[in-house]
């Protein structure tokens, strides 16, 4: 049976996306049977560990809290909660762009369902030191100051537009309307220049950190400059789409859209994303990690907008994940088929924490939508 649209199944819908959920939830149980630290990446289905959690260590904790939040399962509350203790020392990281990833699924995840105060007073002072690298004169938050040997204090990566909800989440928690600046002024950046007329985003833009002034677009993890990232364009569509939502602001809703449609109409038969769109196909590796992204993404946006069509796109993402992907084997992650960085030769095709952990935030969140007949 082909699973690839929701629509067209009927009752086996729900099957599908129950046993996607089931055999994801064993995974997490699975991989937290052997571990001491933060799984980031597999190399060679073995995961690398971390022990602060480098900046994936929130996917870990926030898996365990939706293996918690799914089953009720005490062991995963427990481990839920140690490991998102762990993570609470990085809060005023000050050189960390990715503190949303690390402390929205983590922390503020714990709070949503413990009320654990610590949790969200550590959630704030994240944002804060989040909002504090924004370099004011130039209006955006680079990519780290100094990475690689590298001075990085004029670039911007597409993927921070998706660690923004944390600021818009802290100042709705009362924290100060001030840094609501830094979300503007960092996404209006992104949207005049990382993304392309043709909806697509450069995973990374080159500015002059002193004036702001633009100078070329560039990537890090894609093939080329000028070529098509697809987890980068995965982070735009759920950074736009949250933030959307959140503020609200039509602009960003709009420009998610352009990002999904570029998505949506490079995407290859199977459903499945190449790591980049324009990859040569002497690297014909996927990126499943960027179709469990964009589901989330997609989600979102059928949430802010009510189009059904994005629904059905995230479905039909997702169970091509499911039905190529989902890992049954002895080792790895949830989805096997994942690319970190393959410029740099790290994690590729394997399995990554964030892959995995917005695959199984996606599978919940489509099944949350199925009761309440959405579809
Ligand atoms: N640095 C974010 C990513 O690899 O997607």
């Amino acid at each position: 049976m082909n699973l690839r649209s929701l629509g067209d199944v009927g009752e086996s819908k729900k099957l599908w996306l129950a046993g996607a959920i089931d055999q994801a939830v064993r995974r997490v149980k699975k991989i937290d049977s052997g571990v001491i630290d933060f799984p980031h990446i597999t190399e060679q289905k073995k995961w690398r560990f971390t022990p602060d959690g480098v900046w994936t260590g929130g996917f870990w904790a926030g898996l365990l809290w939706l293996a918690y939040e799914h089953d009720g399962d005490k062991n995963s509350l427990a481990r839920a909660i140690h490991f998102t203790d762990r993570l609470l020392l990085r809060a005023d990281d000050t050189n960390n762009h990715d503190l949303g990833f690390m402390f929205v699924p983590s922390a503020i995840k714990g709070w949503q369902l413990q009320g654990n105060e610590e949790y969200r007073l550590a959630a704030m002072r994240a944002a804060r030191a989040l909002a504090g690298q924004y370099n004011q004169s130039a209006g955006f938050i680079p990519g780290w100051g100094f990475f690689g040997g590298e001075d990085w204090s004029g670039n911007v990566l597409v993927d921070t537009l998706m660690n923004l909800p944390l600021i818009v989440w802290a100042v709705q928690q009362g924290g100060d309307p001030a840094l609501l600046e830094v979300v503007r002024g960092h996404t209006d950046k992104n949207l005049r220049h990382v993304m392309r007329t043709d909806g697509s985003v450069y995973h990374m833009f080159r500015f002059s950190p002193e004036t702001g002034a633009p100078i070329a677009g560039d990537t890090y993890q894609g093939h080329g400059p000028e070529t098509t990232w697809s987890r980068g364009q995965a982070w735009a569509i759920g950074g736009l789409a949250m933030l959307a939502q959140m503020l609200p602001d039509l602009e960003y809703l709009a420009a998610s859209e352009r990002a999904a449609a570029y998505f949506l109409k490079h995407l290859p038969d199977d459903n499945v994303p190449p790591w980049d769109f324009q990859a040569p196909a002497y690297l014909p590796y996927k990126d499943a990690s960027a179709g469990a992204i964009a589901a989330f993404g997609l989600i979102k946006l059928f949430d802010a907008t009510g189009k059904r069509e994005y629904l059905d796109a995230a479905a039909r993402l997702l169970s091509a994940l499911a039905e190529t992907c989902a890992n049954k084997g002895e080792e790895g992650g949830l989805l096997l088929h994942s690319t970190a960085d393959l410029p740099h030769g790290l994690g590729v095709d394997e399995s990554v924490m964030y892959g995995d952990y917005y695959y199984l935030k996606a599978l919940l969140r489509l099944q949350q939508r199925l009761d309440q007949g959405t579809l």
